[in-house]
């Protein structure tokens, strides 16, 4: 394990970003963290110190660089909500394109060049094939797809021109929470599967839309790669330390490697719960695949990771105690 460190943490005050926060400070590190609050919660940081403010400013950047000397950057803030996208891509590539490159260039300015990027499963578009590895063609069908490709290309044009060394991670499903339920999936709305579920189970929403049961899969539903919070911070702490100790700018896919069928998730929660998940079953949703599962050896063999609760229950159960505790926001 490497020394204490600086880390600047954007997007910090969100669901991953928060959990991100809990990982370095665990690990001994110093963390500062650059959230608007846009979609974040001061109140989900268990440390570190909070600059609110947009990660497109570059006068808010230049001082924040000047002041700090930071060993590397992570950086969670975007949009994630993929229909809003499509009606309003404009606010997608502003936020998640424009300031991003506000940000890169930055960096490279006060010779910072050491970043960890949340990317997404849905670079991918339509699957080719499954589990999805990295040698996968990249064509997004919507915006907010299209977003997060064009970061990673900007990153690899910035290593190429700058040796600016970073890591993109592509996440499928981010879920479960903390295991002390201090903090939890907090989105706002809404839009993932077990939070929706669970939420249906305590009467917080009505029945869960169930899209489609006449898939090619072998209940009918479709099947989704979960990964837990805990696991997907540690692989950014792992690909900061491989990036602190030489490694190359690279994208590594991030999963559990074991997909996950609606029906599954709906019967891991009725268990965790004890009650069943009031379900409506509606037609198939366009452009939902039958199956999105990473194929994560290229992370696991290259940032030695290994997923300590790769197990469905797991991951629902620390979901349900926080959504149970959690603020109504
Ligand atoms: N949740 C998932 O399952 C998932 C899957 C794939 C990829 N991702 C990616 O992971 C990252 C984090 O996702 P999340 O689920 O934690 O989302 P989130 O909305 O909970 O967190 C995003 C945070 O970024 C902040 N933010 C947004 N724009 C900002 C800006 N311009 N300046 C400063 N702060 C800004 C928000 O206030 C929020 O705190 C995103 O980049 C998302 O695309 C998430």
């Amino acid at each position: 394990m490497n020394s204490k460190k600086n880390i600047l943490v954007i997007g910090g005050c969100g669901y991953i970003g928060s959990h991100m926060v809990k990982c370095l400070l665990t690990a001994g590190h110093e963390v500062v963290v650059l959230d608007d609050l846009s979609a974040g919660f001061a109140d989900s940081l268990l440390g570190g110190k909070l600059i609110v403010g947009d990660c497109g400013d570059r006068e808010l950047l230049n001082q924040i660089f000047s002041q700090h000397k930071f060993d590397g950057v992570l950086h969670f803030a975007s949009y994630i909500q993929v229909g809003e996208s499509v009606t309003n891509p404009a606010k997608y590539y502003q936020n998640n394109v424009a300031k991003t490159l506000t940000l890169l260039e930055t960096m490279k300015d006060h010779n910072l060049k050491t970043l960890i990027f949340s990317s997404t499963a849905a670079v991918f578009g339509e699957p080719d094939y499954s589990p999805i590895d990295e040698q996968h063609p990249r064509v997004p069908i919507n915006p907010y797809g299209m977003s997060k490709n064009m970061v990673e290309a900007m990153l690899q044009d910035f290593d190429h021109a700058y040796d600016f060394r970073s890591v993109a991670l592509r996440y499928f499903n981010a879920a479960g929470a903390d295991a002390e339920a201090r903090i939890g999936e907090r989105h706002q709305p809404e839009t993932h599967l077990i939070p929706l579920a669970l939420q249906a189970v305590l009467g917080k929403r009505p029945a869960l839309k169930v899209f489609g049961r006449d898939y090619e899969t072998p209940d009918g539903t479709c099947i989704r790669d979960y990964i837990h919070i805990d696991d997907l911070s540690t692989a950014h702490l792992l690909a900061l330390e491989y990036l602190w100790n030489g490694g190359e700018t690279a994208a590594f896919n991030l999963g559990n490697g074991a997909g996950f069928s609606v029906q599954e998730v709906l019967d891991a929660v009725e268990k965790v719960a004890g009650k069943p998940v009031p379900i409506e079953n509606t037609e198939r949703r366009a452009g939902d695949p039958a199956r999105l599962v990473a194929d994560s050896s290229l992370a696991k063999k290259t940032l030695a990771w290994q997923p300590q609760y790769p197990d469905l229950s797991t991951i629902v159960q620390h979901a349900w105690q926080w959504e149970q505790k959690r603020p109504t926001c």
